[in-house]
């Protein structure tokens, strides 16, 4: 059997980092053949800044407040995260939509997770939107990135029930218990180079390949 090396990996928050702390757990459980090397924020002071640093990981802030346009921000974020050379990139909550240019740096090697059933619902407000349409079923994407916002092929899904007495709340649990079960999976795929990214021969879509199939 080929032996496949240990990926180098950073995770891309915004805030709480429940998703970061599921994979500092799977991490510590050898759940894949990963190491993360460091967790960077957008915003300083959060709680995942402080997971990151109780889990003796790296812990840097690139507040994007501190430049003056996003072009600023974002050749900071690439020099930080570069200076880690990742195998993979995960945005785990990371609430900054990044540019077309940021994300054929790291095409094939950055990927996301999304509080729906992608394609339904790109963008912010999912658990309202599923209540408001009266939606039985919700669930949450990884998918990886690609310029289109929350558009890239998609990796995996989970899926829940939407019961009647059901509340964002509510659902932001069914959801992230979920996210939490399927993020660390998918990694290890990633990282067991089961899963790959490709590119069509005309560069017009971009499919999630797992095990030589089409996902
Ligand atoms: C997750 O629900 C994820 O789907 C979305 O942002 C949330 C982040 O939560 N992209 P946390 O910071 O991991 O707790």
């Amino acid at each position: 059997m080929i032996s496949v090396s240990e990926k180098s990996i950073v995770v891309l928050i915004s805030g709480n980092g429940s998703n970061l702390q599921a994979l500092i757990d799977a991490q510590s459980q050898r759940l894949f053949n990963g190491k993360i090397k460091a967790v960077i924020s957008n915003k300083p002071n959060v709680y995942g800044l402080e997971r990151a640093e109780m889990a003796n990981i790296d812990a840097v802030c690139v507040d994007h407040t501190e430049f003056n346009d996003k072009a600023g921000f974002e050749a900071e974020l690439v020099k930080t995260i570069d200076a880690y050379q990742p195998d993979l990139v995960i945005l785990a909550g990371f609430m900054r939509i990044l540019s077309s240019d940021l994300v054929q740096h790291y095409l094939g090697k950055i990927i996301n997770i999304h509080p729906s059933l992608l394609p339904k619902y790109k963008g912010l407000h999912t658990h309202r939107q599923v209540l408001e349409n009266g939606d039985k079923e919700h669930g949450t994407s990884v998918h990886f990135v690609t310029a289109e916002l929350d558009g890239g092929p998609i990796i995996a899904q989970r899926r829940v029930k939407v019961d009647e007495n059901d509340t964002e709340q509510t659902l932001v649990e069914k959801i992230q218990q979920q996210e939490h079960q399927l993020y660390p999976e998918v990694v290890a795929w990633f990282c067991a180079e089961k899963l790959t990214f490709k590119l069509s021969e005309d560069s017009a879509a971009a499919r999630a390949v797992f095990d030589g199939k089409v996902l």
